[in-house]
């Protein structure tokens, strides 16, 4: 993996085309989150903070769970697109989590969702996450975790050459930390949570569909960063974002891993 330089910067995409891409990732993402906060039995009256909030979806969910007796704290390296929340127990703050914790142990949870994996200081910025959670407090980090998972489903289709061509860019490192899912809940348990679990889903995507336009819509963006690169001709690049629209073809996605602990 090459030494990334600032894989936050590089992992994002100018202005709308940005937050058009955060909703799709909210959209294919809340569902398991949800899932996981009704299991961890967020209630009236507690405080959270959100990190990396992004579009602000997980934040409104909060905001809804804790009620008006209850606060959340929206932190992002960059807020703007959290500033229109307008809910009376959100607030909303610049804050770079690789600096320090947002307020020491001032949480009864602290969640991130596909924040670390492009952070430079992984395990700092995690320390600063549980860092910020009260004694008794819940972590929950949700990342993605590449290692292995990610496949064509028929290695024999035509399009499987640049769909593997298309996944060695992205395991590159440079973008992101791959393994990143593996990460938080190593960071996360050295860092000394108890009642640590980690669970992973994925899903098997087809051309066409939702998700798939997400990883096309995503790669129209950087055309021009990766045609110019030299990693793929124009030709090649058209062949990629064509196979995202053939229903023929097929993989599985990436793991998305959630670890969830508390503080001692
Ligand atoms: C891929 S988006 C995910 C947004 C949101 N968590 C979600 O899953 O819908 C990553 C978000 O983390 C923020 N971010 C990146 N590095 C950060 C850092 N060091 N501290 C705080 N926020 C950061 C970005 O500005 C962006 O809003």
């Amino acid at each position: 993996m090459t030494e990334p330089e600032d894989r936050y910067a590089m992992a994002q995409i100018d202005g709308d085309a940005e937050l058009a891409r955060l909703r799709m990732l909210e959209a294919i993402n809340d569902p398991a989150t949800e899932r996981r906060l009704d299991a961890l039995e967020v209630a009236e009256g507690w405080r959270c903070l959100e990190v990396g909030a992004g579009g602000g979806s997980v934040t409104r969910s909060l905001a809804a769970r804790v009620g008006a007796r209850g606060h959340v704290v929206a932190a992002d390296r960059d807020p703007r697109f959290l500033q229109n929340l307008d809910l009376a127990q959100v607030e909303v703050i610049r804050h770079d989590i690789t600096k320090g914790p947002v307020e020491p142990r001032g949480f009864d949870l602290v969640h991130c969702r596909a924040v670390l994996a492009h952070v430079t200081d992984f395990d700092g910025a995690a320390e600063n996450l549980v860092a910020s959670a009260r004694s008794g407090g819940w972590v929950f980090v949700e990342e993605p975790d590449y290692g292995g998972c990610m496949e064509p489903c028929d290695p024999s289709h035509p399009g499987t050459e640049i769909f593997l061509h298309y996944l060695e860019g992205l395991r590159d490192g440079r973008r992101m930390d791959v393994d990143a899912g593996r990460h938080a809940y190593r960071s996360l348990r050295a860092a000394g949570l108890t009642d640590l679990t980690c669970e992973g889903i994925s899903a098997i995507v087809e051309g066409g569909s939702f998700r798939a336009r997400y990883r096309k819509f995503t790669m129209e963006n950087v055309r021009d960063m990766a045609v110019g690169s030299g990693n793929y001709t124009t030709e090649s690049f058209q062949r990629l974002l064509d196979l995202f629209e053939d229903p023929s073809f097929s993989y599985i996605d990436n793991l998305w891993l959630g670890v969830t602990g508390r503080v001692a």
